[in-house]
């Protein structure tokens, strides 16, 4: 796994289409809290084995900041993935912090990728287990095996919902992937965002949701994210500047959420090692071990987002 990089926030995970110089270079001025240079399918076959240099070119020489910084290769089933991979960890350097697969069907693909990827790093002096891998579930034997690839390989960092091509493995009738479909009485995902929530959480993986393909509807964006916010995935993909900004917002605790949790984590401190009580009030409820592990989520996450106790 990259040390760098898996603990860092991803509340907006920007997608930035790997065969346009133009997208490339805007990338860096888009604050995401992470962005992948697509291979895949934002790329047309005929300008696949192009967009390689061109990635490599984009991760070298632009200044990226601090994000994570991942390259999303074509799935194990093309005739792209092991040049794709080659090519680009070969030759990006310490930079590129991981690998997203797509279309993950099974624990052995994930165990193929850490292969693959640990003779490149020891043929380019990488650190071995320098490039994490991130996985996209978005089939149906893909959620099937969620577990055993969430398990798979210590490279893991994140977990990640594809819902349009997921609608398109489940054959369901829609023709705009990853939006809410009114005629269902209720959300036809709800099934598929806990399974692969646990799945992710029970191997200590970030969780994150994909992408939400009405660009311009941003308060329909806002109720979406909400969604998966409530569930407790730790962020969303982007395919515009304008998703970036209503994302972070919804991904990040609030100031008050921030404050209280630290209020909650003193208080029980206090609680167990001065008092030695397990159980006491706080204001007008009760808190516990498991108030201290809820308020230590939203600590963390707030200190990802870079908030300060007030
Ligand atoms: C993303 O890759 C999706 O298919 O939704
Ligand atoms: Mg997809």
């Amino acid at each position: 796994m990259s040390e760098r990089s898996r603990n860092l926030p991803r509340r907006s995970c920007l997608s930035v289409p790997g065969s346009s110089e133009r997208f490339l270079q805007k990338g860096p001025t888009i604050e995401a809290d992470m962005t992948f240079l697509d291979l895949e399918d934002s790329v047309a076959p005929l300008e696949k084995e192009a967009a390689r240099a061109k990635v490599v070119e984009a991760i070298r020489s632009l200044d990226w900041g601090e994000r994570v910084m991942c390259v999303r290769v074509n799935a194990w089933d093309t005739v792209w993935t092991y040049g794709d991979v080659i090519e680009v960890v070969g030759n990006a350097g310490e930079r590129l912090d991981e690998i997203m697969m797509p279309k993950v069907q099974s624990g052995a693909e994930v165990i193929a990728m850490d292969l693959l990827l640990t003779q490149i790093e020891k043929n380019v002096g990488l650190p071995v287990g320098h490039i994490g891998i991130e996985a996209q579930i978005e089939t149906a034997r893909g959620l099937i095996n969620v577990e055993e690839i969430c398990a798979a390989s210590s490279r893991m960092e994140t977990i990640v919902f594809g819902p349009a091509d997921f609608a398109a493995s489940m054959e369901m009738p829609v023709l705009t992937g990853g939006v809410q479909i009114s005629d269902y009485p209720g959300d036809h995902f709800h099934y598929v965002f806990n399974k692969i929530l646990m799945a992710g959480r029970a191997n200590g993986l970030q969780v994150i949701d994909g992408p939400y393909l009405k660009i311009k509807e941003l308060d329909n964006l806002r109720d979406y994210c909400m969604r998966t916010r409530t569930l407790g995935y730790d962020g969303k993909w982007a395919l515009h500047p304008d998703q970036v900004k209503v994302i972070n917002e919804i991904y990040s605790p609030t100031q008050e959420q921030f404050d209280k949790a630290w209020a909650i984590l003193d208080a029980y401190q206090v609680a167990t090692e001065t008092d030695r009580k397990g159980a006491v009030m706080f204001g007008d409820e009760m808190i516990d071990e498991a108030s201290r592990k809820m308020a230590l989520k939203f600590v963390t996450r707030g200190q990802r987002a870079g908030l300060k106790r007030s």
